[in-house]
């Protein structure tokens, strides 16, 4: 079969799969540490999707007034409603200050103070004195285009270093031994049709989220998982993906994000009674509650009839009390945004907003200096020799059960750090990398032949929409058993019928038929082990809202699930226990408790 495809090798210390903030933080800190880096991205990497995050990343700087990393590390646990390993917190949270006096250095342009410190704008669920304190003020800025300014600043940098870039190359699927180590990737130049086997003595997964799952979702249409599915296909589990989270402010309709900065800087939301309804639902941090409290507060005034528009089925976010100034000097972006997206002047009337998928808790499972875990031989902790990940497609886990706003951009930059730094210490540069073994990718040239050729009669695009449709039916806020066991049934039938998948296009350069369907195939593999995951948590706990079980249950459920994805669509199930131990002693455990705001 690989006869039939021109395969051209290459040969590295390290391979990173992705160009956002997590894959460009780490490959040029691998180059300047000295290790022969390539960067596979599929997309240029500035249209990567860290281009949209717009309100801030967090870090106790403490430049608005005062702040603590114990403080943000207590919001961060809390915030996960206690899934979150706190090792691993304690290392993002202390990280987090020097990562943004590193990012200043770049030449991030942060938004500053009048006294020119980086300006940092309050975030839901970011609180000072362990929530007894008013509201922490630790989102660093640069208005509201920090992830454009920050995926910018960092492929800058990459530049200057010594790493290679492989620019628009989709990378199928992992090169595994036999032993289960990594040994490298195969990647398909769309450009020019050729396909890439590249052998490394790491390959680290920066592939972002799988939010293209769900029909609505803030996420580009790029972000398809592509490297769980990768990990999945080589018969490693993803962990926690029952976790999604529902941003509260997607554009009505369009799905757009408008940023939580909004609120931050003093917008609020009402129902059709024109109430600010959050005040019920959080008497204390209202409209600033975790992000997971507000989405669900919003569907419940919905649900009950109190939703804005003819449809009774959204909900109103006003900034029309602030100050000119405010908006164009904090909230340009969003400006724009709302006046393309809904045809609103934010200066005159609310945007009208519903929750929208916006990012994934779950994905592949790591430890805080971004190796890959699996369970092996009774223990959930063993590696995965050769393999890495860093960013929305790991999970470290640093968010648990739900994420706070702003600590993703920190965990792309800590943890991507986090990537370098360890690959310094066990990546040997003078030691020759492995060559591949010839038949190394023949797997996976097949599986990519069958699909090009694929001869069936359901196009991907049907199969796509009809898997989103039942993620966005079955598996969103709120969810029941009853509703997750149809949505499981109902999407074994969009597995079953992959079999009869059609692809039009036989060419091998711009083939973006052939691309989607591949995409789709990582899609459909996480949106199995989410649903799956999420009927077999019978508790609620942060993003996971079970109707039927409307409590978390620590003695049964405080445990990470792990999901196996069979070639038949089916899913294993197994479990790794919470770390409830910070990494220091500079810092005590953070018990678990009630959760309220
Ligand atoms: O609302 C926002 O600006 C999103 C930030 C985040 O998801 O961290």
């Amino acid at each position: 079969m690989s006869d039939a495809y021109k395969v051209i090798d290459h040969t590295y210390d390290v391979v990173v799969v992705g160009a956002g903030g997590a894959g460009l933080r780490a490959t040029f800190g691998l180059a300047e540490r000295g290790l022969k880096t390539a960067c596979i991205t599929k997309v240029f990497p500035t249209r990567s999707h860290t281009v949209a995050a717009q309100g801030g990343i967090s870090a106790s700087l403490g430049n608005m007034g005062p702040d603590d990393w114990r403080w943000h590390m207590y919001d961060t646990v809390k915030g996960s409603d206690w899934l979150g390993d706190q090792d691993a917190i304690e290392y993002m949270v202390r990280e987090a200050a020097p990562a943004i006096i590193e990012l200043e250095h770049y030449g991030v342009p942060f938004s500053r103070t009048e006294d020119g410190k980086i300006y940092q704008r309050p975030f839901g669920g970011m609180t000072t004195k362990y929530g007894e304190g008013p509201p922490a003020q630790r989102t660093c800025a640069a208005a509201d285009r920090t992830g454009h300014a920050i995926l910018h600043t960092l492929y800058q940098q990459s530049l200057k270093h010594d790493a290679e870039f492989f620019i628009e190359y989709f990378a199928t699927d992992l090169l595994m031994d036999e032993d289960g180590t990594c040994r490298g990737v195969l990647a398909w130049n769309l450009d020019d049709g050729t396909l890439h086997r590249f052998a490394a003595k790491q390959v680290v997964l920066a592939t972002g989220g799988y939010g293209r799952i769900y029909f609505s979702a803030t996420s580009a249409h790029t972000c398809t998982g592509d490297g769980g599915g990768m990990v999945l296909r080589a018969g490693l589990p993803l962990q926690d993906c029952e976790f999604v989270q529902f941003h509260p402010t997607g554009i009505y309709g369009a799905g757009c994000l408008i940023t939580e900065g909004v609120r931050g800087e003093g917008g609020y939301l009402t129902n059709s009674e024109g109430e600010r309804f959050m005040e019920r639902y959080a008497p204390s941090a209202k409209d600033l509650a975790s992000r997971d409290v507000v989405s669900r507060s919003m569907t419940m005034e919905i649900r009950e009839g109190r939703g804005v528009g003819s449809k009774n089925d959204h909900i109103h976010l006003h900034l029309e009390h602030l100050a000119p100034e405010v908006i164009n000097d904090r909230l340009p972006g969003i400006a724009e945004t709302a006046k393309i997206f809904a045809g609103v002047d934010v200066t005159k009337e609310p945007i009208p907003v519903i929750p929208t998928c916006h990012y994934n808790m779950g994905g592949i499972q790591t430890n805080y200096h971004g190796e890959v875990l699996t369970l092996r031989d009774g223990d959930p902790n063993s590696p995965v020799p050769g393999l890495m990940a860093a960013g929305e497609a790991a999970c470290v886990s640093v968010h648990g059960a739900n994420r706070l706003g702003s600590n993703s951009l920190l965990d792309l930059v800590v943890f991507g750090r986090a990537v370098a730094n360890r690959c310094a210490e066990t990546v040997d540069p003078n030691e020759k990398t492995r060559p591949l073994d010839d038949n190394a990718a023949e797997a996976a040239i097949e599986r990519f032949d069958s699909l090009r050729y694929a001869k069936g009669s359901t196009t991907t695009a049907e199969l796509r929409a009809e898997m989103q449709r039942i993620m966005q039916n079955n598996c969103a806020v709120f969810r029941t058993g009853e509703v997750l066991q149809e949505g499981i049934e109902d999407l074994k039938k969009v597995w079953t019928a992959k079999d009869d998948i059609k692809v039009s296009d036989r060419g091998m350069v711009w083939n973006s038929d052939l691309v989607e369907t591949l995409e789709f195939e990582n899609l459909i593999g996480q949106a199995m082990v989410t649903i799956v995951g999420a009927e077999n948590r019978k508790e609620s706990r942060g993003a996971q809202a079970r109707e039927d079980y409307p409590d978390r249950d620590d003695k049964e459920w405080m445990k990470h699930t792990l999901a196996w994805l069979n070639e038949d669509g089916s899913v294993k199930l197994d479990y790794r226990p919470v770390m409830m131990q910070p990494m220091s002693n500079d810092v005590k455990a953070i018990p678990p408790k009630a959760r309220v705001y």
